[in-house]
């Protein structure tokens, strides 16, 4: 069994180079234990701002290695690398390398914080099991104070996936790890429910034309990402924000697929998970039916033992699920999202409501749309790899 320890946030600082003020003995010592582990090549869970990552010492590669076997990750998706400052990001970089004037606003803006940005990899420093061989290194400060006082007590960037067996949804608390991981990891540092709920922004803004491309939206959005920009206006024009799939599509991504795990099937519990996309013109050719015909599928669906026990996922404000509620034979078990007034409620919930139903037992998941824009590129962008099937309900 997973040892597991509290660290309270609340108790920890930082000063301007990042180093750390920790005024809870308890929460010191955990820390001080987290990092013996690591050091010790064992791999540690610990507390993100977006969701529970599992740590091990970058620059090592037998230790960066032990996180792909316990997550059972393919070795071709490579690893987020985290700093706890500035100093310790120049320290990964290529000796020759500039930071573009656009990453230097996006780092003032939104570090430490749920951006993750690509950098020219040293392949002197950084081991190729971290990269997946590719030619640039994924780097992010967490702003979550267990997370950055980890590293910076450890004294070492940190490579760390989400905490999850490889395809699952990502953690956001202590105990999902811990159902998850169970008799994997050995120690788990315990900071309480994560507030983004989802991971980081993936941008790479290395490109010769200047612009932004957005390979996995996350907690920073597109338009947090273009405001920054527009207001540094460090000079012309001011670059563009490309989001992967809706405004290019990256062929070596599609090839060697690596961000955002585009071969894999992602964030999916045990159970079937199906996308409704409440709308009166449904596309061409899509599986488009009514409510009541969906709930008599549902009914009559083999996946289920009568009565179904049916998971549902929607917004407060939800017509549709007002709707299917009213069906007496299903078995209800509704996870409120929170309301679509405040997005990134839904963000921070989306995880847990996957995760939570999975362990009430339901036999499939409905999840209800939300809107594409601010936090709900990155909420779609999850949910749509969750499903394993769209209902256009009309
Ligand atoms: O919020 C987060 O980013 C969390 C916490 C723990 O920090 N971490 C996380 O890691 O989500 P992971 O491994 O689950 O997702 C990392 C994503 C993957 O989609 C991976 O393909 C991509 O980042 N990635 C890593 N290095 C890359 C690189 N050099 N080029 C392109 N994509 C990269
Ligand atoms: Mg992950």
């Amino acid at each position: 069994m997973p040892k597991v320890l509290k660290c309270d946030p609340t108790s920890i600082s930082f000063d301007d180079d990042g180093r750390p003020h920790i005024t809870s003995q308890y929460t010191l010592a955990s820390l001080r234990l987290a990092s013996r582990h690591l050091h010790d090549l064992q791999p540690v869970a610990f507390p993100t701002e977006t969701v529970y990552g599992l740590a091990a010492i970058a620059l090592n590669a037998e230790a960066a290695s032990r996180i792909f076997s316990i997550k059972g990750r393919p070795t071709d998706n490579p690893l987020i690398v985290h700093v706890s400052s500035q100093s310790m990001l120049h320290s990964l970089l290529l000796p020759d390398f500039t930071i573009p004037p656009s990453y230097q606003t996006l780092i003032n803006a939104f570090w430490p914080g749920p951006l993750t940005l690509l950098f020219p990899t040293d392949i002197t420093k950084i081991p190729s099991i971290i990269t997946a061989n590719h030619s640039t290194v994924a780097i992010r400060m967490p702003s979550h104070p267990v997370a950055r006082a980890l590293i910076a007590v450890s004294n070492a960037p940190l490579a760390a996936p989400s905490a999850n067996s490889s395809g699952k949804p990502s953690p956001t608390r202590a105990e999902h790890v811990f159902r998850d991981l169970n008799g994997k990891v050995g120690l788990i540092l315990d900071g309480g429910p994560c507030d983004i709920g989802l991971e980081s922004t993936v941008l790479d803004g290395l490109h010769h034309d200047g612009n932004i491309r957005i390979l996995r939206p996350g907690g920073i959005t597109v338009e947090q990402i273009e405001e920054a920009l527009r207001l540094a206006h460090f000079g012309h024009p001011i670059p563009r924000v490309l989001v992967h799939r809706r405004d290019f599509v990256d062929d070596a991504i599609e090839q060697a697929p690596t961000t955002p795990g585009m071969k894999y099937r992602h964030y999916s519990p045990a159970i079937p998970v199906t996308l409704l996309r409440a709308t009166s013109h449904p596309p061409a050719g899509a599986n488009s039916i009514s409510p009541s015909t969906l709930l008599a599928s549902l009914k009559s669906s083999t996946v289920a033992k009568p009565p179904p026990k049916v998971g549902l996922l929607a917004p407060s404000e939800s017509v549709l699920a007002k709707k299917l509620l009213q069906d007496p034979v299903i078995q209800w078990h509704r996870y409120t999202l929170g309301s679509l007034s405040e997005m990134s409620i839904i963000a921070q919930r989306l995880f847990d409501g996957l995760l939570s139903l999975e362990q009430e037992g339901v036999d499939l998941i409905l999840i209800e749309e939300v809107p594409e824009e601010n936090e709900g590129l990155a909420i779609m962008n999850r949910v749509k790899k969750a499903a394993s099937e769209t209902c256009w309900i009309v």
